[in-house]
C-alpha cells in the first residue's frame, strides 16, 4: 500500500485482517462449506499466502472422515497447493510478497539436527502434527468466524483463498512453474517420487511392487521407472487402475481379492521367492504388512508410504527381519521441503518428470465437494481446485 507522508508517497507495508473465502469443515464427514472467514496477519516467521490452486491428498480425506483418527473441527482442510507470497510476518527474510511458493505439511527450521542431517527431513520444530490445528508462535488460530477460532490442518490449510504458514513450511519456486501443474509437487507426487528414489532405490533391473495406485503410488512407480525398474507390480483391490496405471510403467497387476492365497504368497511365486524393492501407498495396515512380507529375504526393501489409523499396528513374525529384509518408513519421499522441493519443480520444468497425467479432474473452488466424491469412488488420481482468483 502507498501512503501520502508529507506530501511525498512511500511504500508502507500495512498488514492487517482480510476477509477471505475459505471451505470449512464443521463437521467429520460433512460437506465442506463455503464460508467467509477473518485471516489475521502473519506473526513472526509466518507468511500470509494467496493460495491459486489446491489438489486433494487422501490424507486430508482421513482427517475429515476421523475415523481412525482423533476429530478436530471446524477445520480448514487443505496442503497440496500452490500460491503467491500476500505479505510476511517478523523475521522473514527469505519470501517477499509476490513470491511463488509450494506449502508443505512438513516443515525445515534449517538448524535443528534433522535439518543439518543429509539423512533425515524430520524437523524438531516443524515435522508433520496431524493433531495440532494451531500456530506454533502463540498456540492459536490465524482463522476466525465472529471471532471463534477455526483450525489449521497440517499447518497449511489451503482449502481458503488466504492462509496463514510458518516460512518453514513453504518452498519458493520458479515463478515461471505454472502452479496449476506444480501444485501437486507439494504433497502426493514428490512423495511417491521420493519413496522410490531416496528411500527404495531399486537398481537397474530389479523387480519392484507398488501397493495402492493412487496418486502417490503411481508416483512411486514413476519413480521406479526412472531408477531402472525392469518389472513393476502394481497390486491394488480396484481392478480399475490397472489401465491408467499403465501409463505409468506399471508392468503387471495384481488384485489381492482375485486370489486364495495372502498376496505376499501370490508375489513371491510371481517372482521366484520375493520382489527387490515394495512401495506401499495405501494406508492399510494389512497392506502395509504385505508389503514388508512380499519382498525378497537377503535384500530387499519395503518402504511405508500410506498413513495409518491412529490405532494401528504392525504385525509380523521377526524370523522375517532377521532373514535379512528392511523395513522403511518415509513422509514426502525424504525430500527437504525448502532445500530439495524446488529442483523437483525443476525435472517438471525440464521434462524430466510429467504431472498432467497424474490430473484426472478438474473444480472450481466453489464445487470442492466434488473433489472429495472422485477420490471416495477410486474414479480420481488428482482433482485440481481452481480458487477463483488470478495471480
Ligand atoms: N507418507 C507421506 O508423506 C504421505 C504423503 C501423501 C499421502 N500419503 C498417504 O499415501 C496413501 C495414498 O494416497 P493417495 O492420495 O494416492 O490415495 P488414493 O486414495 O488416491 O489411492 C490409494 C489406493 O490404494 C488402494 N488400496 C486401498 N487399500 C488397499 C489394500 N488393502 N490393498 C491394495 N490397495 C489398496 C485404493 O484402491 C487406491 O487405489 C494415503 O494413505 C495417504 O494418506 C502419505
Ligand atoms: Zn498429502
Ligand atoms: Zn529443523
Amino acid at each position: 500500500m502507498l501512503l501520502c507522508m508529507g506530501c511525498q508517497w512511500v511504500p508502507f507495508a500495512e498488514v492487517v485482517s482480510l476477509l477471505t473465502v475459505a471451505a470449512v469443515a464443521w463437521e467429520a464427514g460433512k460437506p465442506l462449506v463455503i464460508e467467509e472467514v477473518d485471516v489475521a496477519p502473519p506473526q513472526a516467521m509466518e507468511v500470509r499466502v494467496k493460495i491459486l490452486f489446491t489438489s486433494l491428498c487422501h490424507t486430508d480425506v482421513y482427517f475429515w472422515e476421523a475415523k481412525g483418527q482423533t476429530p478436530l473441527f471446524p477445520r480448514i482442510f487443505g496442503h497440496e497447493a500452490g500460491g503467491i507470497v500476500e505479505s510476511v510476518g517478523q523475521g522473514v527474510t527469505d519470501l517477499e510478497p509476490g513470491d511463488h511458493v509450494l506449502p508443505v505439511f512438513t516443515g525445515e527450521c534449517k538448524e535443528c539436527a534433522h535439518c543439518k542431517s543429509e539423512e533425515s527431513n524430520m524437523c524438531d520444530l516443524l515435522r508433520i502434527n496431524t493433531d495440532r490445528g494451531v500456530m506454533l508462535n502463540d498456540g492459536k488460530t490465524r482463522f476466525s468466524i465472529d471471532g471463534k477460532p477455526i483450525y489449521h490442518f497440517v499447518g497449511t490449510s489451503t482449502f481458503s483463498e488466504y492462509t496463514v504458514i510458518h516460512v518453514g513450511c513453504l518452498a519458493k519456486i520458479n515463478p515461471a512453474a505454472p502452479l496449476d501443474k506444480v501444485c501437486l509437487l507439494s504433497c502426493g507426487i514428490s512423495t511417491g517420487l521420493g519413496a522410490a528414489l531416496n528411500v527404495a532405490k531399486p537398481k537397474p533391473g530389479s523387480t519392484v511392487a507398488i501397493f495402492g495406485l493412487g496418486a502417490v503410488g503411481l508416483a512411486a512407480a514413476e519413480g521406479a521407472r526412472i531408477a531402472g525398474a525392469s518389472r513393476i507390480i502394481g497390486v491394488d483391490l480396484n481392478s480399475n487402475r490397472y489401465d491408467q496405471a499403465k501409463k505409468f510403467g506399471v508392468t503387471e497387476f495384481v488384485n489381492p481379492k482375485d486370489h486364495k492365497k495372502p498376496v505376499q504368497e501370490v508375489l513371491a511365486e510371481m517372482t521366484g521367492g520375493g520382489v527387490d524393492r515394495s512401495i506401499e501407498c495405501t494406508g492399510s495396515v494389512s497392506a502395509m504388512i504385505s508389503a514388508f512380507e512380499c519382498v525378497h529375504d537377503g535384500w530387499g526393501v519395503a518402504v511405508l508410504v500410506g498413513v495409518p489409523n491412529k490405532d494401528d499396528a504392525f504385525k509380523t513374525h521377526p524370523m522375517n527381519l532377521l532373514n535379512e529384509r528392511t523395513l522403511k518408513g518415509t513422509f514426502f519421499g525424504n525430500y527437504k521441503p525448502r532445500s530439495d522441493l524446488p529442483s523437483v519443480v525443476e525435472k517438471y520444468m525440464n521434462k524430466e518428470i510429467e504431472l498432467e497425467k497424474f490430473i484426472t479432474h478438474e473444480v472450481p473452488f466453489s464445487e470442492i465437494n466434488k473433489a472429495f466424491d472422485y477420490m471416495l469412488e477410486g474414479h480420481s488420481l488428482r482433482c485440481i481446485i481452481r480458487m477463483d482468483a488470478s495471480p
